[in-house]
């Protein structure tokens, strides 16, 4: 049997702290509601302590889904613990997302904190917060930046405590695929109590590595991603989720890990999140950027319209968009221009091809994308010449 990684979701927390993004209560609830669609684990619905609004949200987002559990971030205080409590009175299905620095950086120019007393810090909050909340998830912020022994450290701790998921953020986005997976085998054969939680990776961007240091993490043993639909987040955003579960399907021979993700309504998450945030996507990114199933090229174009997996790994379909696109300009061949018209309803025959092939070519010179109306526009100029 396969085993399962769970699909944590940021989109409304980490991914709300992407520059100029603010979303209100009812946006967070229509993404929530979309997640769950999507088969996502778990839902970080917010910051409870960072604005009643937020506290609000929070709550409003517990109470309008039904099967993922939904958390909320907390500092290592207990005033954010408290602000998390109130905001899930009474609800069930629900969690808090315990946070401290543990790197040198950290402790040294932010918390001037030792590590006794992070650890001492960390142990109060999980134990507190672990009498209200059966899912106490910890993280230690800056996690790739910290002594592997003193992360061991703070992970025992917290496991006694009562956290039940630990998370290793790479918090700045500084780690490498290798050097993450080590992170994660280390805590594994060293951590007493460990096989009594789930660990987490939970990568930002920086350095482009979001996805390999992911998936490096999950190869290693890590049972749970956090991430934003569409990479959406602090800096260069977190690592996108639709990337790692795509990755974790297209290649199951490898990975050999189940997921509760419905790849199909990978495309109308990823539309809905770019129009509520007004992040646009970017057209080559991977999975959902609309040149993701584009073909341009003659040679491609020929090789798709005579079997698609000669150039795709992934179906359309299978996230969500309707179809593959060839897009037509001056690398196209004959056989897309013909595919396009016969698509568009026209049957034409290999003299016309030909001699409406040679046209579209000029034409393609001038023009970056030929349009169906310029195609149409040259075979009925051509058929009025005759
Ligand atoms: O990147 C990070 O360290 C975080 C924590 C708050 C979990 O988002
Ligand atoms: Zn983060």
């Amino acid at each position: 049997m396969n085993e399962r990684v769970y699909f944590f979701d940021t989109t409304l927390r980490d991914g709300e702290q992407t520059p100029g993004v603010n979303l209100n209560q009812e946006e967070k609830v229509e993404i929530a509601l979309r997640l769950e669609q999507l088969g996502i684990d778990v839902i970080e619905a917010g910051f409870a302590a960072a604005s009643p609004g937020d506290a609000a949200a929070v709550r409003a987002v517990a109470n309008a889904v039904t099967k993922p559990l939904v958390v909320s971030l907390a500092r290592a205080n207990k005033g954010d613990i408290d602000a998390v409590i109130n905001a899930f009175t009474g609800i069930e299905n629900v969690g808090i997302h315990i946070f401290i620095a543990t790197s040198p950086i950290h402790r040294e120019k932010k918390l001037f904190m030792s590590k006794e007393e992070v650890i001492k810090k960390a142990v109060e909050c999980v134990s507190y917060a672990a009498q209200y909340f059966k899912h106490v998830e910890f993280s230690c912020e800056d996690a790739t930046r910290t002594e592997l022994d003193f992360l061991r450290e703070v992970a025992e701790h917290v496991i006694e405590a009562g956290a039940t998921v630990l998370n290793f953020p790479d918090t700045v986005g500084y780690t490498t695929p290798e050097e993450y997976a080590q992170l994660f085998q280390y805590i594994l054969e060293h951590t007493k109590g460990v096989e009594n939680v789930r660990l987490s990776c939970h990568c930002h961007d920086d350095l482009g590595l979001a996805a390999s240091n992911s998936i490096a993490a999950i190869k290693a043993g890590a049972l749970q991603v956090e991430g934003c639909v569409n990479g959406i987040g602090e800096r260069a955003g977190n690592v996108a989720l639709e990337e790692v579960a795509a990755l974790l399907e297209t290649r199951k021979d490898y990975y050999q890990k189940e997921t509760g993700i419905n790849l199909t309504e990978i495309a109308k998450t990823s539309k809905l999140i770019s129009r509520l945030t007004g992040v646009s996507v970017p057209p080559n990114k991977a999975v959902i950027g609309n040149n993701a199933f584009a073909h341009s090229s003659g040679i491609h174009q020929d090789g798709v319209i005579k079997d698609k997996t000669t150039y795709e790994i992934l179906k359309p379909e299978s996230v969500g968009f309707v179809e593959t696109k060839l897009v037509l300009g001056k690398l196209s061949g004959r056989n897309a221009l013909k595919k396009r018209y016969e698509e568009l309803g026209y049957s034409i025959t290999q003299e016309q091809l030909k001699e409406v092939f040679t046209k579209f070519k000029e034409l393609a010179d001038r023009k970056k994308e030929i349009f169906d109306e310029d195609i149409i526009a040259l075979l009925e100029t051509k058929t009025s010449e005759q």
